[in-house]
């Protein structure tokens, strides 16, 4: 018997929501159906929402401060989802992941450095890296028609240009889907280590893992690497509280810490705010009943899909995720441009989904798909894209 709905249709328009409020200044309209951004059409656990409501009624919101308890709770979800327990002197704090990384570049480079990306990837860290003159240096992934695979050989080759100082890991792969595994991650670190670079591991996907995948968080790889790794986890992909705008980030490296501290300090964004604070530590604490339920119907959801391409849309495939909630759909068979696909979608099937060429190198002909959505709604999105497919004759 599931104990939470996530089949509830709930009306997120009106309620300033980026998902669905927010699709015009990027496809140029809001009258869409939206399957793009990665949050959730679910509510968010109602552990968590009680311990915001108990606040709510206290009614002070005053300054806040985490304590060792807050602390505990992000080791010890680690420990149990993932089979690594991080110090608590080891955890810091970030209103979201993104900004973790920009404070990590400005803590760790200089202008001109080379920062290292694993594209098609996450678009955002494209401009965290160029926003203050750091450079791209890009390690595409590549593809095999069916999952993605890092390059060693090139990786080799890019990490030994002097002036790559740094990399950002996103582990899980968004949007490829990729839950790398313990010996990936071994030969990703080893190159690294050898050549002292900082790697910021953006893991903030660890949590959602589909048919028994299993995340490294790369800090548990090896000590050589734990010392050069800045971790960033959250309960916002997975808990669906994106908006309390609370992430965690782990850093063994006694100078690291120290240097990213210094950042933060000086930018004066450790304060958080009082609801990120408390829902992190509930959603640590007693989330791990829902995100078990979750995880079930979202494999059921990757299933739906799968089975109406199959039936319907032969020609665009699911690239099958190991992990994350934001898979990719392969539609190179279209033989259309980025910007083309994105327009197809928008203008015949009144439909958002992030452009697979957003993304950069190895992204276009793909489309980036939100299946964290009830199922009826899923639905709906797949037959605009059918409408859509459909309208090329
Ligand atoms: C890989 C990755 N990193 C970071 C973020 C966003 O993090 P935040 O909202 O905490 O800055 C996302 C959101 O989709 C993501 O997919």
């Amino acid at each position: 018997m599931s104990k939470y709905d996530f089949d509830a249709v709930i009306e997120r328009r009106g309620t300033i929501s980026a998902k669905w409020d927010g699709m015009e200044p990027l496809f140029g309209t809001n009258d869409l159906f939206p399957m793009w951004i990665a949050d959730m059409d679910f509510k968010a656990p109602p552990e968590i929402l009680e311990t915001l409501q108990e606040r709510i009624d206290h009614g002070v919101l005053g300054y806040t401060r985490r304590f060792e308890p807050y602390r505990e709770a992000v080791a010890s979800w680690m420990e149990r989802r993932h089979g690594w327990r991080p110090d608590t002197e080891w955890i810091r704090h970030t209103p979201g992941v993104v900004p973790a990384l920009a404070v990590s570049m400005l803590a760790f480079t200089q202008p001109g450095d080379g920062i290292l990306v694993q594209p098609p990837v996450y678009y955002p860290f494209f401009a965290a890296i160029t926003g203050r003159g750091r450079r791209v240096v890009e390690n595409p992934l590549a593809f095999d028609g069916e999952r993605f695979w890092m390059d060693f050989e090139d990786l080799e080759r890019k990490l030994d240009d002097s002036s790559v100082k740094m990399a950002f890991l996103c582990s899980p792969h968004n949007p490829g889907g990729r839950v790398w595994t313990r010996e990936e991650l071994e030969k990703f670190a080893a190159l690294c280590a050898a050549r002292g670079i900082i790697v910021i591991s953006d893991e903030i996907h660890c949590d959602v893992l589909f048919h028994g995948a299993k995340h490294t968080p790369l800090a548990d790889v090896s000590e050589e690497i734990a010392q050069l790794t800045i971790s960033t986890v959250a309960p916002s992909k997975t808990f669906n509280v994106a908006g309390l705008a609370t992430a965690a980030v782990i850093i063994p490296s006694k100078r690291l810490r120290d240097n990213y501290q210094s950042v933060v300090d000086f930018l004066h964004i450790d304060g958080g705010n009082v609801f990120g604070t408390i829902g992190l530590e509930a959603a640590y604490r007693h989330g791990d009943a829902w995100l078990d339920e979750l995880t079930v119907y979202l494999e059921k959801n990757l299933e739906y899909i799968d089975q109406f391409l199959a039936e319907r849309l032969p020609g665009i495939k699911l690239v099958k995720p190991d992990g994350t909630y934001v898979p990719l759909l392969d539609c190179r068979t279209l033989n259309m441009s980025g910007p083309d696909l994105e327009k197809l979608f928008v203008e015949k099937g009144g439909v958002a989904l992030d452009g697979g060429h957003w993304f950069g190198t190895g992204g276009t002909g793909f489309a980036r798909i939100n299946i964290a959505t009830p199922r009826s709604l899923l639905k709906e999105g797949l037959e605009r894209i059918e409408r859509a497919v459909k309208s090329l004759g």
